[in-house]
């Protein structure tokens, strides 16, 4: 028995979504550059040291928590986690 045309698609519907989801995450530096350290091993491991290297990569890896006020605005910037998600929460000092 041969499925409608609509009822292929329907299927398609939780495979797309779980690709997507997957093509969302981000893939850590130091797994993403692992193939260049079987060569260039000193690099790698110099590269991992530097800004650049720990700028890009999963937030959570190395979110660093706390509470910045800038006091000429009276801004606060909160950074919390909950969940393995990190967030950023502005309010004003009062
Ligand atoms: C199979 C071994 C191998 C792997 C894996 C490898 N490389 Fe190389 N790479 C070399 C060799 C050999 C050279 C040439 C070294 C030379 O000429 O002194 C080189 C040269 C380079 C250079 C030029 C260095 C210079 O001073 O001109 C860069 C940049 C580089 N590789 C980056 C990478 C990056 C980024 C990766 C990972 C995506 C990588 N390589 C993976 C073997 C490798």
């Amino acid at each position: 028995m041969q499925r409608s045309f609509v009822v292929n698609c329907l299927l398609l519907i939780p495979l797309i979504a779980a690709l997507q989801a997957a093509a969302l995450q981000p893939t850590p530096v130091r797994q993403a550059d692992a193939g260049c350290a079987r060569c260039h091993e000193k690099i790698f491991r110099s590269y991992l040291a530097t800004p650049m290297a720990n700028a890009s990569g999963l937030a959570m890896v190395k979110l660093r928590l706390g509470t910045f006020v800038h006091s000429r605005s009276g801004t606060e910037y909160k950074v919390t986690a909950r969940n393995n998600q990190g967030t950023l929460s502005i309010s004003q000092a009062s």
